[in-house]
């Protein structure tokens, strides 16, 4: 008989691993490497941040995507990016861009540094079901007024981007894998629970401080995978934590990857590969 409300624990610790991308952006990496090559439905997880410009200042130049959704949530300094849909514009610090790529999209992603001289954030990759790979992009600029902020009891703070908590539902809707997307802070011997369905893939990304994930202990920086069960129950230690926590919904269909191309086949990779030296990659824009 399955547990009820059994509690999630950890089953893999993920040390992000450094990595150059971009034009010669220097980031932490978690998923998407040798160690962790997919999370279904996640494909990829980077933490870019950085005090020295030099690290990053080269940024994302014109580069494409197509049959996935990326997702990027700044937490110091900001991204300004442009877009083949003709959209532009600056994902500032609490903002967070979901983009859905579909068939595809040529953007341009350029981080910027904060008045405080920080520029810090994350980038998700979730995949896109075979039904989507092909479909119309589309953007969700969310800004950080727009994200509820929820203080269950003191010591306990829960921005909801995506998916719910406490009630409250994430501004980022209409998302194939029905992800939840939490920034959760902790004070010191704070207790966090929540609930996250038994059948969705579940991690955390912890970014500052320490504490207890479902029985194991974990110190920043770390990705922490959690096994099954229907209950995630986090415990800061004496510094406090900071974590994101993300779900979704495991698509288990074949992927095929180049780059920023997933696809299912093959096949598929090559097409686009082809159209994009055609010159007819964009199929809507
Ligand atoms: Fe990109």
């Amino acid at each position: 008989m399955a547990e009820i409300n059994s509690i999630r624990k950890v089953i893999n610790s993920i040390e992000p691993q450094s990595v150059m991308e971009g034009a010669g952006v220097r980031l932490r990496r978690s998923i998407a490497t040798r160690q962790l090559d997919y999370l279904d439905p996640f494909l990829l997880f980077d933490h870019f941040g950085s005090h020295d410009p030099v690290d990053y200042m080269a940024g994302f130049p014109m580069h494409p995507h197509r049959g996935i959704e990326t997702v990027t949530y700044m937490q110091a300094g900001s991204v300004r990016h442009t877009d083949s849909l003709g959209n532009s514009g600056v994902i500032k610090i609490g903002d967070v861009q979901w983009m859905t790529s579909g068939s595809g999209i040529m953007h341009e992603e350029m981080p910027q540094q904060g008045p405080d001289g920080h520029m810090e954030g994350f980038q998700l990759w979730v995949n896109l079901p075979a039904i989507l790979k092909m479909s119309a992009p589309r953007y969700q600029e969310i800004l950080a007024g727009s994200i509820p902020e929820i203080m269950p009891e003191p010591g306990i703070h829960v921005k909801v981007i995506a998916g719910e908590y406490a009630g409250q539902r994430g501004p980022a809707t209409e998302i194939a894998a029905d992800p939840t997307y939490l920034d959760v802070a902790l004070d010191p011997a704070a207790s966090f629970t929540t609930r996250i369905a038994a059948d969705h893939t579940a991690f955390a990304y912890l970014y500052f401080g320490d504490g207890d994930f479902g029985g194991t202990f974990a110190s920043a920086t770390r990705l922490l995978i959690f096994g099954a069960g229907e209950t995630i129950q986090v415990t800061a230690d004496k510094i406090g934590a900071k974590f994101l926590l993300i779900s979704g919904k495991p698509l288990g269909e074949p992927i095929a990857r180049y780059g920023p191309f997933v696809m299912n086949t093959q096949q598929e990779i090559m097409e686009a590969v082809k159209e994009l030296r055609d010159g007819t990659f964009i199929k809507h824009g």
